[in-house]
């Protein structure tokens, strides 16, 4: 039977979170075998908020580096930047005069980043959701693994993706989003209410944190006054942290409630710090190996910009001919 085609992809605006982890490269990695798997770095996406060209060059390369360190093959995935494939913005246009204004006002995201950016909303800013959209329908994908965070995208993708359909007939294929439970929106540690995010400067765990690091961070975690151990919606630091336990054990929210029961709050962070730990440390190892390895990487770079071309630029001419560009 034919593999179905997965597509993902994260911004290169800075050091990857635990979120980021969690709640989305990490389940790239456990469907490489099952699914035909297109990963992006989506530098573009990155424009829209301000940054050094150098630091953005760094971020966007140690993000290659980090693909290939938590265990995606090159070989099975096709891993690319999404500024090498052209494709993209060209079809991000078309598709921006399939997208309503009204459309674009209702995406959260939209209003929280003009809301962070408030000296930079950039009609990037606004159409994003029209070029994440051009990513995942030039690949046909099914099925989008990503965060809690980024359904609504997901969703008016699919509205894009039908609307066109109706109007010329089968052209896209329209994609599900595929949320995990427990790792689905890692919540900054500091401030549990809000997500834990790259760009943030405290509560987060990047990925590159050194093991004491990780661990001071998680024992100064906001917690409750109560000393009881479970998920609710008024636990949210506590919550936050069984989330983070159960997706690094790969248990369920159950499960680690069950074994956290008869524990205190110091003996969680404590278990929690060692998890995370645990599951970072050979991917900083990993990392560090591959930064000595120039000549390897950027051929794998040349490798997924030809892979992904080559497909994006079918589908691109299917929609030209059908839109009735000569
Ligand atoms: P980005 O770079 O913000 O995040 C990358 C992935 O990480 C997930 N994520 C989280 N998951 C759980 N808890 C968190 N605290 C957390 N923070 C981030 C996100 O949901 C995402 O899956 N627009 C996208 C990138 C993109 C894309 C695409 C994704 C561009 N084109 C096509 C899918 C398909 C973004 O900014 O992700």
């Amino acid at each position: 039977m034919e593999k179905k085609n997965v597509y993902s992809a994260i911004q290169s605006s800075g050091i990857p979170s635990l979120g980021n982890y969690l709640g989305a490269i990490k389940n790239w990695v456990d469907m490489q075998n099952e699914y035909n798997c297109i990963f992006s770095i989506a530098d573009l996406h990155s424009l829209t908020v301000r940054r050094e060209p150098s630091q953005l060059r760094k971020y966007s390369r140690d993000m290659f580096l980090l693909l290939l360190a938590i265990g995606l093959d090159p070989e099975k995935n096709i891993i690319y930047f999404q500024s090498h494939v052209h494709e993209h913005c060209e079809l991000a246009w078309i598709l921006n005069c399939y997208t309503y204004m009204g459309e674009l006002n209702r995406m959260t995201q939209f209003k929280d980043k003009s809301q962070k950016h408030s000296d930079n909303i950039n009609a990037g800013l606004f159409t994003y959701p029209v070029l994440m959209a051009a990513d995942i329908l030039l690949y046909d994908a099914e099925y989008v693994p990503t965060g809690a965070d980024q359904k609504q995208h997901v969703e008016i993708c699919r509205n894009i993706a039908n609307r066109f359909n109706q109007i010329y007939g089968d052209t896209f294929t329209v994609p599900e989003p595929l949320i995990n439970e427990s790792g689905a929106k890692i919540m900054n540690l500091q401030q549990p209410e809000k997500k834990m995010s790259k760009s943030d400067d405290t509560g987060v765990i990047f990925l590159f944190d050194e093991p004491n690091l990780i661990m001071s961070k998680i024992k100064r975690a906001v917690t409750d006054s109560d000393s009881k151990i479970y998920c609710s919606p008024d636990k949210p630091g506590i919550t936050n942290l069984l989330k983070i336990y159960s997706s690094a054990k790969k248990i369920s929210i159950e499960q680690a409630e069950k074994f956290f029961a008869d524990k205190n709050y110091g003996q969680l962070k404590t278990c929690v710090g060692e998890a995370v730990i645990e599951l970072l440390e050979p991917i900083q190892k990993k990392f560090v190996e591959l930064q000595n390895e120039k000549d390897y990487i950027d051929k794998l770079i040349l490798t997924g910009k030809q892979r992904a071309s080559e497909i994006a630029h079918k589908k691109l001419q299917k929609v030209k001919r059908k839109i009735g560009l000569i």
